[in-house]
């Protein structure tokens, strides 16, 4: 388990970025935390890593957002218009697991859907500072 702060947008990318470095095919990594907490610009730097898209566009809208190059294939999933896991086995979620990297915002709401392993980092705002945050990654 380990616990970061982050002072900025910036800050949040770079633990992103740098999260990156050990993640490998077939890991699932679960994002939770409040709206607006850093989840998507987490994500962002973990594509930067990868030397894929930096602005990336949120997936609300699309559930699952894919990023590819010749080494890697990341899938960035926002659940949170899901009703429940009926609906992510629809969409064929499961078959996307072993297939890259999954990043899965809000994807405690899909639990049992999850592989039993799995990476959860959690967001946390606080209320005096507006652009700090704490992340909590356990895996
Ligand atoms: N330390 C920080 N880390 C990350 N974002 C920050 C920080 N401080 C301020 N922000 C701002 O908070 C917002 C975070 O947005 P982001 O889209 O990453 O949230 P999210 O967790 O993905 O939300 P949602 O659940 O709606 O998808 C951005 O507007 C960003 O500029
Ligand atoms: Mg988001």
């Amino acid at each position: 388990m380990e616990k970061l702060i982050s002072n900025s947008e910036n800050e949040t990318k770079l633990i992103g970025k740098e999260f990156a470095s050990k993640l490998k095919k077939g890991d699932v990594v679960v994002l939770t935390g409040d709206l607006g907490s850093g989840k998507t610009k987490f994500t962002e730097g973990v594509l930067q890593f990868f030397g894929l898209d930096s602005e990336i566009s949120s997936p609300t809208f699309n559930i699952v957002n894919e990023y590819s190059n010749n080494n890697v294939t990341i899938y960035h999933f926002d659940v949170y218009r899901l009703e429940d896991e009926d609906e992510f086995y629809a969409i064929g979620g499961e078959e996307y697991f072993e297939n890259g990297i999954c990043l899965i915002e809000w994807g405690e709401m899909i639990e049992h859907a999850l592989p039993s392993k799995y990476i959860h980092i959690t967001f946390s705002r606080n209320l005096n500072d507006e652009n700090r945050r704490e992340i909590l990654i356990e895996d």
